[in-house]
């Protein structure tokens, strides 16, 4: 018997672990789906790389989504989603449907943040490239957006940093730059940082400053929520059955600490498989 497209799986991918904070809250906010996990761990941090490598890699792991028979295709990776969304809308075509990770934090900050001033933290690839800037100009809402690349988070996630001084101290250099004084509100514009809200928040009360926290992972799931709807493609078989979907999670290069981060990440105990796309 031929499944119904409905129960086709949401293809969600990443540079590597850390898009499973986005996987996370699409799983919390849809867990009928059934949902693929590709983190491309054989290639981070994308973070560093040039815009054409990150649209090869993309391609190829669209490729292999694809012959997932995904119904979505959703970039997890803000600089993924910066440096290769419209080349990958335009190669999937019609075949499935693109979602970035940034195009939902626009819509949100369209309808919340009005004439408002909004700070901007991400990796080198995704501030160097200008999108937000680009899409935020194109609202002509008077809204105006200020920028700061702060690579030394992802590694400092990553490690889970023993020290919280020093994590403090990171957090606090990066955010007490003058180009992030006087905001309203700040985008969380990478995959790793919902792992550090909580320390963001608190920097901000120390400071007495009230910045309202954007977190793109959640924006995102509830965009994806509403496409589904919106499409009348959302999982009815699972939904109708009180059904979890199944998860599905591949990495590019496997290591025993990638499989212990991912529990930080997705919030439980998963496995990961090793998908060798590159060989
Ligand atoms: N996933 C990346 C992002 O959201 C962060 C890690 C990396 O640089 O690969 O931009």
């Amino acid at each position: 018997m031929q499944t119904d497209y409905t129960s086709n799986p949401i293809g969600i991918f990443d540079s590597g672990i850390g898009g499973l904070t986005v996987a996370r809250a699409v799983a919390e906010c849809l867990p009928e789906e059934n949902l693929i996990y590709f983190g491309d761990t054989a290639h981070l941090p994308y973070g560093d790389k040039s815009t054409t490598s990150i649209q090869a890699y993309s391609i190829k792991i669209c490729n292999f989504l694809l012959t997932q028979n995904c119904k979505v295709i959703l970039i997890a990776c803000n600089s993924a989603s910066a440096a290769a969304y419209e080349l990958v809308k335009e190669y999937v075509g019609s075949k499935a449907t693109v979602i970035s990770v940034i195009e939902p934090t626009i819509q949100y900050i369209e309808q919340y943040h009005q004439q408002h001033h909004i700070g901007l933290i991400g990796t080198k690839q995704t501030v160097n490239s200008n999108v937000y800037k680009k899409k935020i100009d194109q609202l002509n809402q008077n809204i105006t957006l200020q920028s700061l690349a702060t690579p030394l988070l992802v590694p400092m996630i990553e490690e889970n940093f023993f020290s919280k001084t020093i994590q403090q101290e990171i957090i606090s250099e990066y955010l007490s730059h003058q180009s992030l004084e006087a905001i309203d509100a700040l985008i969380l514009g990478c995959t790793h940082y919902p792992l550090i809200k909580e320390e963001i928040k608190q920097y901000y009360q120390t400071h007495k400053k009230t910045v309202q926290i954007i977190d793109s992972s959640e924006r995102v799931a509830q965009t994806l929520k509403k496409t589904l709807e919106d499409k009348k493609i959302t999982n009815i078989n699972n939904q109708t059955t009180a059904k979890t979907g199944f998860r599905n999670f591949y990495v590019s290069d496997y290591t025993q600490s990638f499989e212990e981060s991912a529990k930080i990440f997705f919030g439980q105990q998963i496995h990961l498989a090793l998908y060798p796309l590159w060989d």
